[in-house]
């Protein structure tokens, strides 16, 4: 698997660091009220296990899933959401946490889902935000790395149709494994 890798953008050491760093900034921010982590599936998961683990204070942890359709390098726009368990949003100040930002709109589409259903606050929280590629306005309030250019990325939950996921470092892929 490694092998696959042309270039790693973020090791697991900066990773951790950057890490510990938001999650000091989201304690500030949430200080004194409840927080319902929202894990967006399948991506954030790595993210999100890491994150929580550096919140001291009382979280719950809810899973959603958004689906954009198809398997290949971009996303698509149509965004699903499932939400995976029984919760009762009135009230709830929630973060929202994605691995990827890239052009917003599942990000928009689950904060749009999560107040519809009566969150009392939404805040999204990504481990990567690419603006470049942003086709609707989103505020990212948490923000691990940004990426500038177009790479395609995986490891640490991002994905290439289900594989890399696991890789524990950031990296782009080597050019004949990334079709197009
Ligand atoms: C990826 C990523 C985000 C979304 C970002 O999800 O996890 O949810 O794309 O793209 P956008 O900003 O252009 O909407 P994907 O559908 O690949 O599913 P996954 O999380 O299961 O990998």
């Amino acid at each position: 698997m490694e092998a696959d890798i042309e270039q790693i953008l973020f090791t697991r050491e900066q990773i951790a660091e950057r890490v510990k760093e938001l999650a000091a900034q989201v304690m500030g921010v949430y200080r004194e009220k409840d927080l319902t982590v929202v894990v967006a599936l399948n991506g954030a998961f790595v993210f999100a296990a890491d994150l929580v683990r550096n919140l001291v204070e009382h979280v719950e942890i809810v899973f959603v899933r958004a689906r954009s359709y198809g398997d290949g390098m971009s996303p698509q726009h149509e965004v699903t959401v499932e939400i995976c368990d029984d919760v009762e949003w009135d009230g709830r100040h929630v973060l929202l946490v994605e691995d990827i930002v890239d052009t917003g709109n599942t990000m928009q589409r689950l904060m749009a889902e999560l107040l519809a259903r009566g969150a009392a606050s939404v805040r999204a929280c990504a481990f990567l935000d690419r603006p470049t590629r942003r086709e609707v306005e989103v505020d990212v309030a948490f923000v691990g790395f940004r990426l500038e250019g177009p790479e395609f990325v995986v490891g640490y939950g991002l994905d290439l149709a289900g594989h890399y996921r696991n890789l524990p470092y950031v990296g782009t892929l080597r050019r004949e494994l990334r079709g197009g």
